[in-house]
């Protein structure tokens, strides 16, 4: 710990410009979350997937709130781009378990477009999971290009690039405790 008592992530900050949902408000909304959850698969075999990097520290923070056994499994994708377009999303680290028969509940930190969450139920349907939902803890409607089936959403965003709490800038600003806008619209494509 800093001798000045300062946040080691706070040292991080620059470029963000107004802070959009607290510490505090992302627990509550998690809480929220996590006994709808509950309540919504009680009985019911339930596994947590999530993608890397983005949904990690939210993922992790949610499963702590659902009242259930379940299974956690992580996947890792890369998306490929070619004169600054989208052309193609390969997976780097598949499942380790085997989805079928099970509830499937896909964790995401942020659906934009819809690309990525639209690619992700699509190579979970052959796997034949008794049920897919998706979760998302922000969900930028605006700018949708593919229409995706949100079952649980924390909080709505507009256009504003967001950082903090998994959500990053070219790997930066992932662990700060809550999430803020940032006061620079980010050049290059964002990482998973
Ligand atoms: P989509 O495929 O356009 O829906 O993009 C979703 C992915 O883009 C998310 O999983 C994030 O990794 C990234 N992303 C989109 N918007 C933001 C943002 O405002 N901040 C950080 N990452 C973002
Ligand atoms: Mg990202």
């Amino acid at each position: 710990m800093a001798s000045n008592n300062v946040h080691p992530n706070l040292t991080a900050c620059e470029g963000i410009s107004q802070t959009l949902f607290t510490e505090e408000e992302l627990r509550i909304r998690v809480a929220e979350l996590g006994a709808e959850i509950t309540r919504d698969f009680a009985g019911l075999d339930l596994t947590v997937v999530a993608m890397l990097k983005g949904p990690v520290v939210f993922v992790c923070d949610l499963v702590r709130r659902i009242d259930l056994p379940l299974r956690m499994d992580f996947i890792s994708i890369s998306k490929f781009r070619k004169e600054g377009r989208a052309s193609g999303i390969r997976i780097l680290k598949d499942l380790d378990c085997d989805v079928a028969g099970r509830h499937l509940l896909l964790v995401e930190d942020i659906i934009d477009t819809g690309l990525t969450t639209n690619y992700l139920i699509k190579n979970m349907q052959p796997r034949n999971p008794e049920s897919l939902s998706v979760c998302t803890l922000l969900d930028r409607r605006s700018i949708r290009i593919i229409d995706v089936p949100v079952r649980y959403r924390g909080f709505e965003v507009d256009q504003d690039y967001v950082v903090g709490y998994g959500l990053d800038c070219t790997e930066r600003y992932r662990a700060l405790p809550f999430i803020a806008k940032l006061s620079h619209r980010p050049t290059q494509a964002p990482a998973e």
